[in-house]
């Protein structure tokens, strides 16, 4: 499957995106501005075209495991929020999320070998970080993420004017050779002038990158698409304490009943990645109501529905995703015209499109949930065959579910 780096890439950074200004209150384009700085680092300390792309993704996915360590942390009885639901960062243990990243990276393809460029990227430079690790014990990338990351942070580099850039110099004067090593920290201050200022603001980042990074596109073979997928899923299921295996599973049951109807490979690797995408707009849901136990309100209702509308956004920027996006985002359409958000009916949905709706259905159905206990299979068919005499879903597709996993 042909897809285009760049925008793959950036459609991950809009997801994690929304974990980090959940969690740190770094604001929109966090990981563009920490893409953008980390790139022009690199390129500046030598890194050449492979290094230089991969270090990108690294940028990008340097905190994909934050929801990941939040939900485990949950689950070992560690409270890190406080009473407005923001988790303490203070009281995060930072390298625990980076050992989670440090593992997510690998599923991304990659040229080059990238070990150690987010494992390390809270590292400071005088070995004060989690893993007391110092300069010269960590690689180059990790520094460059390192500084970036901190910088865009501290000084919300989206929307940065001269005079506020000034006190960003006086910090990194201050903590050259302490947080940051004196290399990068020279390197950084060589490299920002109005120029920088202006091209890393909310404004103009999209268009730059786009310039710097555009249309690189990838044959990925099937293999490294369940990876990618894997990973995207990965970045969603954490999302909520609920859904933890609620993407991953749907991959693995729509590429099931692929097989069964005797698809490809190709196609059952790309219903695997459609199924590990089809609720990657939930990211933009708040946590609060997505994992709320009493019923919701119409406006949460309206909120939640939106999700799918946010995955054909996410989805529809991908070249290459063209496709498998139909697939994903009409997962709630009901053949009746009753289903959100766009109340398609069964003229307008396709065979894969109605296939995703069902095992979504199956799935959530044998889940457990906040509001009750997973069904057995028996249980879940007959809900579902009461939604095909509804004439919601559809019949055959029912049968076939009952068929391959009862
Ligand atoms: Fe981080
Ligand atoms: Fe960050
Ligand atoms: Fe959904
Ligand atoms: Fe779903």
């Amino acid at each position: 499957m042909i897809i285009n780096y760049y925008d793959m890439l950036f459609s991950f950074s809009a997801a994690v995106d929304c974990v980090d200004q959940e969690v740190t209150g770094a604001k929109n384009n966090h990981g563009k501005r920490v893409a953008y700085l980390t790139y022009h680092l690199g390129k500046s300390m030598g890194f050449d075209e492979d290094n230089l792309l991969d270090l990108i993704g690294c940028a990008i996915l340097h905190d994909s495991a934050l929801s990941e360590y939040l939900q485990e942390a949950e689950d070992e009885g560690l409270h890190l929020y406080d009473k407005n639901g923001i988790p303490d960062v203070e009281r995060m243990d930072l390298g625990k999320h980076c050992r989670m990243g440090e593992k997510n990276i690998h599923l991304l393809p990659l040229k080059t070998d990238v070990s150690g460029a987010i494992l390390y990227h809270h590292e400071n430079a005088d070995g004060t970080g989690p893993m007391g690790k110092r300069w010269d014990e960590v690689p180059l990338s990790a520094r460059i993420i390192h500084i970036a990351d901190n910088l865009d942070t501290k000084f919300g580099l989206g929307d940065i004017d001269p005079m506020r850039y000034k006190d960003a110099v006086r910090w990194i004067r201050e903590n050259r050779k302490g947080l940051y090593s004196a290399d990068v920290s020279d390197a950084f201050l060589d490299l920002v002038d109005e120029r920088v200022l202006y091209e890393i603001s909310d404004e103009n980042i999209d268009i730059i990158l786009k310039e710097k990074i555009s249309n690189y596109e990838r044959d990925y073979s099937n293999e490294e698409m369940r990876k990618i997928a894997a990973l995207f899923a990965e970045i969603v299921d954490y999302k909520s304490e609920f859904t933890m295996t609620h993407s991953i599973g749907i991959a693995e049951k729509v590429e099931i009943m692929g097989r069964h109807y005797g698809f490809d490979e190709d196609t059952a690797a790309k219903l695997y990645l459609a199924g590990a995408l089809h609720d990657i707009g939930k990211m933009f849901i708040d946590s609060d109501i997505l994992e709320k136990p009493d019923k919701l309100t119409t406006a949460e209702f309206r909120h939640i529905k939106n999700h799918a509308w946010y995955t054909y956004k996410l989805m529809s920027r991908v070249r290459g995703f063209e496709e498998i996006t139909p697939w994903s985002s009409l997962h709630h359409e009901k053949l009746n015209g009753s289903g959100y958000p766009f109340e398609k009916t069964s003229a307008d949905l396709g065979f894969n499109e109605r296939l995703m709706g069902c095992i979504d259905i199956y799935q959530a159905l044998t889940e457990d949930r906040p509001y009750r206990k997973p069904m057995t299979h028996e249980e879940g068919m007959a809900v579902m065959n009461d939604m095909v005499k509804g004439g919601f879903i559809d019949g055959g597709i029912v049968a076939d579910i009952n068929e391959v996993f009862g």
